[in-house]
């Protein structure tokens, strides 16, 4: 029984030997010295052992069980340590290596130019307000002197949420708010969205607009003409012309569309002015009569001043940008350049 002792040892030992893995080892474990394994086993045979020898055989099991388990947790130990060496090669860190670059993130290049433009107003003593995009019919068509069937409507191609209720068409309908809420003088500037179904190289669904509008007595297209002219040589520099071209809207009278000298060729004509050395940016003209009427002012008390302009068409260009649908395909390439 004793001599069978050896053999067992031998045998568990040679397992060890060439055991190489986590699982290889727990599995000897469980064979030699597991509640059902081979040396367990042998013991519960302790009662086949001559009495004499009883002490020394459960000495040498004792023994054996001791060695065995010892082999086998140093080995586990041994895998253990390794795996976490490696752990912390793979994961070491390489304090030398140069660091990586953090990205700035900075305005669109639409909040930059609206910016700048508010800026400017507020040198003239313009006052930013916001009104809602989703507008009531009276706001963005009635109460500008746009009756419901007039053909007027057709300029601005419109979406509808209800028969009432629109998505603006433009930031016009803040002056009636402004006006309905607040006496002469009124000197406002209101920048925002607005929307129209359209879409090719010049235009999107959503685009900006900003809205000028300046009440008081004695106002007169001289004063339009000069907050206008000094607001462009300030934007685009000093030695631009304007031109007003007579224009109609239906809440202005008189109204003026204005040209500034095309910024890229200065006049000469080229493709980004269709050869005309004019570039259309916004529109413009003295309150129309109607519209006071509608909010409660004295046409004959006061006169104004309205003008409106498309944020887009302004950034494009002071950049040099030939699609508005760039502006809104948020590539960081094109906006980082801003
Ligand atoms: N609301 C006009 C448009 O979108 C622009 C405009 C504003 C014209 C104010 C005159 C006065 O086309």
């Amino acid at each position: 029984m004793i001599e069978d002792l050896d053999d067992l040892q031998k045998k568990a030992e040679d397992e060890i030997g060439a055991a190489g893995t986590e699982s290889e080892f727990l599995a000897i474990r469980t064979r030699y010295l597991g509640r059902k394994g081979l040396l367990t086993g042998v013991l519960r045979n302790v009662g086949q052992v001559e009495p004499e020898k009883r002490p020394l055989f459960g000495k040498r099991c004792n023994e054996i069980k001791e060695a065995l388990s010892e082999k086998i947790e140093k080995a586990l130990e041994r895998i253990a340590d390794l795996e976490k060496e490696e752990i912390f090669l793979r994961d070491r860190i390489d304090v030398t290596l140069p660091g990586r670059k953090i990205k700035y993130g900075r305005s669109h290049p639409i909040s930059q130019v609206c910016r700048e433009i508010c800026h400017i107003f507020a040198g003239f003593g313009f006052a930013v307000v916001e009104g809602p995009e989703v507008e009531l019919d009276y706001y963005n068509f009635e109460a500008l002197n746009i009756p419901k069937n007039h053909p007027a409507r057709d300029m601005q191609d419109t979406f509808y949420i209800e028969d009432n209720i629109v998505l603006r068409t433009h930031t016009s309908p803040v002056q009636i708010r402004t006006m309905e809420k607040q006496r002469p003088p009124v000197r406002i500037l209101s920048p925002g969205r607005v929307y129209r179904p359209d879409s090719d190289i010049s235009h999107t669904p959503m685009f900006h607009q900003i809205e000028g509008l300046l009440v008081d007595r004695g106002i007169t297209f001289g004063d339009l003409k000069g907050v206008l002219t000094s607001f462009v040589s300030q934007m685009f520099g000093a030695d631009i012309s304007l031109r007003f071209r007579p224009s109609f809207f239906p809440f202005t009278e008189p109204s003026a569309e204005v040209d500034m000298q095309c910024v890229m060729c200065r006049g000469e004509g080229c493709r980004v002015c269709s050869h005309s050395g004019w570039l259309e940016i916004l529109g413009s003209g003295m309150v129309d009569p109607e519209v006071f009427k509608n909010v409660g002012y004295d046409p004959e008390e006061f006169t104004g001043f309205a003008f409106g302009l498309g944020l887009e068409r302004i950034a494009m260009l002071k950049y040099g940008i030939s699609d508005i649908r760039l502006f809104f395909e948020n590539n960081m390439r094109f906006l980082e350049q801003f």
